[in-house]
């Protein structure tokens, strides 16, 4: 079936919870979405995982148009969503959107871009003009010389208020999807039941209507420091085709993640 957000905003009202992947490539984007990935996320975890880097925050246009056609290239029924690289639309609306209209040209069928508030204006201005876009909040890795590290967001009573409103603010500037990164389970749980767009976690417990990994984690192949929300699919599994089917299998019986992988 091929996946739109119209399909995948079903799928959050059915309860049938959406398995992304993040996928950089032609060949993966074939055997993710034949393993029954919904959403192929072309990240930019590139960056570390592809690239060698410490953060992504070295990542380009180039790069990201890049990945997302050897990604879009090949990919038939899943949905693409690709990341616009740091530095590519905090400045102005008008440069987020020529960007954004790069990565759709590129193949992308929605961008991702981080940040709460400070972005609703630029969320809607790109949604006004036919971009879809994903807000993504919580540990937003392209602020992580701000945050201080890697961590986990939306601890404190405050921090938790503030994130709420900020779901709420996207959703209303017209972002049509939000991932939310490392944020406490109970809190992601609130923000999914208090808007009505699909919400896609990573570090967030399972309430989310969706979940997304990056590739090169849950195949147990990117050697660095690996966070608790990860799983090593390929433990136990025959092939990477089976791993990928265990995970899409976890996620949508509501295994993945458990309690071991919340915050
Ligand atoms: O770039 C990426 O892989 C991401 C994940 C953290 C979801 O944004």
């Amino acid at each position: 079936m091929m996946q739109t957000l119209a399909s995948l905003l079903r799928m959050r009202e059915e309860g049938i919870p959406i398995a992304a992947l993040t996928c950089y490539d032609a060949s993966f984007a074939a055997l993710l979405e034949g393993a029954g990935v919904d959403l192929l996320l072309v990240g930019d975890s590139l960056g570390m995982v592809i690239q060698g880097k410490e953060t992504t925050l070295s990542v380009s246009m180039e790069d990201m148009a890049y990945h997302t056609k050897c990604v879009a290239q090949s990919s038939k029924s899943a949905f693409v969503m690709a990341d616009m690289p740091f530095g590519s639309y905090q400045e102005n609306a008008q440069k987020a959107f020529s960007h954004a209209a790069m990565l759709l040209s590129a193949g992308a069928h929605m961008v991702k871009i981080e940040g709460g508030l400070a972005m609703s204006d630029t969320v809607r201005f790109l949604s006004e003009r036919g971009i879809p876009v994903c807000a993504h909040i919580g540990l937003m890795p392209q602020s992580v010389h701000r945050l201080g590290g890697y961590r986990v967001q939306g601890k404190t009573e405050e921090e938790a208020k503030r994130l709420l409103g900020e779901a709420a603010a996207l959703e209303q500037a017209g972002a049509a999807m939000l991932l939310l990164e490392a944020i406490p389970g109970e809190l992601a749980e609130e923000i999914t039941e208090s808007i009505s767009i699909p919400t896609i976690g990573i570090g967030a417990g399972s309430a989310c209507s969706g979940q997304v990994l990056v590739l090169y984690d849950m195949l147990g192949i990117y050697p660095g420091k690996q966070a608790k929300f990860v799983k090593n699919f390929m433990a136990g599994a025959s092939d990477i085709g089976d791993a990928v089917r265990r995970y899409v299998d976890e996620v949508k019986s509501g295994v993945f993640p458990g309690p071991e992988h919340t915050f």
